[in-house]
C-alpha cells in the first residue's frame, strides 16, 4: 500500500519551482493571495496540516498553532519572524525556520537604491515631468543631498545592515553604527565602521539613519519624536526593517514640520495599511514592502524554507538544517 504523504500548506501562490520540490514529498495546498493574513482563516484551515510555509503577513499566533495539532514546523519566507509566536510553537514542539542569508544582497541593493531615489528626489522630479512641467533645464531644479562624505548611521547591522554599508562605503560614505554587540574588527575595518553604543548620539550625528534591525519587544516604537527631534534637519531616515520599529504618526510629524528632510520606508505597522498622515508627508518614498522582491531572491527564499521543512518531515536532526530558529 502507498504511504501516504505529509501535507503542506504553502499560505499564498510562490515561485513555482518551490511548490514543485514540495509536490515531490508532500501533499500541498496553496492557498489564495492574501487569504490568510486573517488569523481565524489559519486557525480554521491549520488542522491537519504536518507543515506551514506562510509568509510574513500570516499572523502564526498561539492560538493558530494550537490548531496544527499535526503541525511539525512553521517556515517563513521572510529572513523576519516577528509574525510567529516563537514560544508558542517551542511549548508545542513546534520548529520554527526563517530565511537568513539568500535575500541579503537583495536587500542591500534595494536599500542604497531607495536611498538615492530620497536624495536625488526620483519620485518627485518624475510625478513633475509626467505632470507636463518639465519646460527647461532648471540650475535649481530638484537638488538633492550628495552621499560623498556623509555619515550613514545603521541601526542593527547585521548581515542587511552590512550589505548596506559595504554599498554605500563605496558610494564614499562615512559608516557607523549601534548594534546589540559590536563586530569584530575585521569586519569594522572592512566596512570602516564605527560603532556607537548610543541611539542618541548616533541619530544625532548621521546623515542618513537606517533601520535594519529585527523588530523585537525592545525595538518596538525605537523611532519615535524623542530621536526625531535630536535628527539634523537635513537627515533622511530609511526604514527596510518593520514597521513597526517607527513610531508613524511621529514621522510622518517630522516630516511635515522639516525636523528631517526626507525618508524612504517600505515598511509599515499595520501592512497593508499606510498610516494617512505618511501618505500625505512630503519627501517620503513610500513602497509596498520590496526589499527582497527579485526573482532571483523570492526562489531562493522559497528554496531555503521548503528544503527546512523537507528535512523536519524526515526526520532529519536539528544541527543538519542550518535556518531553524
Ligand atoms: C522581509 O521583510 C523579510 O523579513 O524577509
Amino acid at each position: 500500500m502507498a504511504q501516504k504523504l505529509p501535507k503542506v500548506l504553502i499560505t499564498e501562490p510562490i515561485p513555482s519551482k518551490v511548490i514543485s520540490f514540495l509536490k515531490q514529498h508532500a501533499e500541498v495546498h496553496v492557498g489564495k493571495k492574501g487569504e490568510f493574513q486573517n488569523e481565524a482563516k489559519l486557525q480554521h484551515k491549520i488542522s491537519g496540516y504536518h507543515a506551514l510555509l506562510c509568509m510574513l503577513s500570516n499572523p502564526v499566533t498561539k492560538s493558530v498553532l494550537e490548531k496544527g495539532e499535526q503541525l511539525k514546523i512553521v517556515a517563513n519566507f521572510a529572513v523576519g519572524y516577528n509574525n510567529i509566536d516563537v514560544d508558542a510553537a517551542e511549548s508545542l514542539d513546534i520548529k520554527v525556520a526563517n530565511t537568513p542569508d539568500v535575500l541579503t544582497e537583495a536587500c542591500g541593493d534595494f536599500a542604497m537604491g531607495l536611498l538615492l531615489a530620497v536624495t536625488r528626489k526620483f519620485n518627485e522630479a518624475e510625478s513633475y515631468l509626467r505632470s507636463g512641467h518639465f519646460k527647461g533645464w532648471d540650475p535649481l531644479g530638484f537638488l538633492g543631498m550628495e552621499l560623498r562624505g556623509k555619515t550613514l548611521g545603521i541601526v542593527g547591522m547585521g548581515r542587511i545592515g552590512q550589505a548596506f554599508a559595504h554599498r554605500a562605503k563605496a558610494f564614499g560614505m562615512k559608516i557607523a553604527y549601534h548594534n546589540r554587540t559590536i563586530l569584530t574588527s575585521e569586519i569594522e575595518n572592512s566596512l570602516s565602521a564605527k560603532y556607537t553604543s548610543s541611539l542618541q548620539e548616533l541619530a544625532s550625528t548621521s546623515d542618513v539613519l537606517s533601520l535594519n534591525c529585527p523588530l523585537t519587544k525592545e525595538t518596538h516604537h525605537l523611532i519615535g519624536d524623542e530621536i526625531f527631534e535630536i535628527m539634523p534637519v537635513h537627515s533622511i531616515l530609511i526604514n527596510i526593517s518593520r514597521g513597526s520599529v517607527v513610531n508613524e504618526e511621529s514621522l510622518a510629524k517630522a516630516l511635515k514640520n522639516k525636523q528631517i528632510s526626507g525618508a524612504g520606508i517600505d515598511v509599515f505597522e499595520n501592512e497593508p495599511i499606510v498610516h494617512p498622515e505618511l501618505l500625505t508627508a512630503p519627501n517620503c518614498i513610500l513602497l509596498p514592502h520590496i526589499a527582497s522582491a527579485t526573482y532571483e531572491t523570492r526562489e531562493s527564499i522559497g528554496m531555503l524554507a521548503a528544503k527546512a521543512i523537507v528535512s523536519v518531515l524526515q526526520g532529519e536532526s536539528d544541527q543538519r538544517i542550518p535556518n531553524l530558529i
